[in-house]
């Protein structure tokens, strides 16, 4: 079972679209873990996004994703991380795919709503950066054989 950080982004959180992420991801048959609503500091942004520092972006990211709360969550399922990112749609909203959420909500790339992470590793470890151990809940969901083959 693979596991992802989810973030609605800033843009996401004021445009009102927290429902609309969420609804997206349940009903693609992915499984909450845990779920928060923060305001990021510069440090978790910094760490975050340790990856793009020195790139042309990087300070307007930082600003950014610490401009107005986020909604964070941890999603499973199998193939999360690629499912995820479907959902999500490419970086580039106008390169995303119709029916994807970047494609359907979004135009910039500094603008494009989401954060889901990009492999089974860098799953694991956003979400120890941004949950602690007792946030993640362990939880049987009724439905679960009928979208998980196993
Ligand atoms: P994310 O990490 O947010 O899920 O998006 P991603 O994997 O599709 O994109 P990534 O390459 O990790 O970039 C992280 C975020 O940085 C912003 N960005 N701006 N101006 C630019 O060329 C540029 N490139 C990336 C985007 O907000 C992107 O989501
Ligand atoms: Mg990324």
């Amino acid at each position: 079972m693979e596991r992802s950080l989810v973030l609605v982004k800033p843009d996401g959180v004021q445009r009102a679209l927290i429902g609309e992420v969420i609804a997206r991801l349940e009903r693609r048959g992915l499984r909450l873990v845990a779920a928060k609503f923060i305001q990021v500091s510069k440090q978790l942004a910094e760490t975050h996004y340790a990856i793009h520092k020195g790139k042309a972006f990087y300070e307007g990211l930082i600003s950014y994703i610490t401009s107005a709360p986020v909604m964070a969550m941890v999603w499973e399922g199998p193939n999360a991380i690629a499912a995820i990112r479907q959902t999500m749609g490419s970086t580039r909203p106008t390169e995303a795919a119709p029916g994807s959420l970047r494609h359907d909500f979004a135009l910039e790339v500094g603008r494009n709503l989401t954060h889901a992470s990009d492999s089974v590793e860098n799953g694991a470890s956003e979400v120890a950066l941004w949950f602690k151990p007792e946030e993640l809940v362990n939880w049987n969901r009724e439905i679960d054989e009928w979208i998980f083959e196993k």
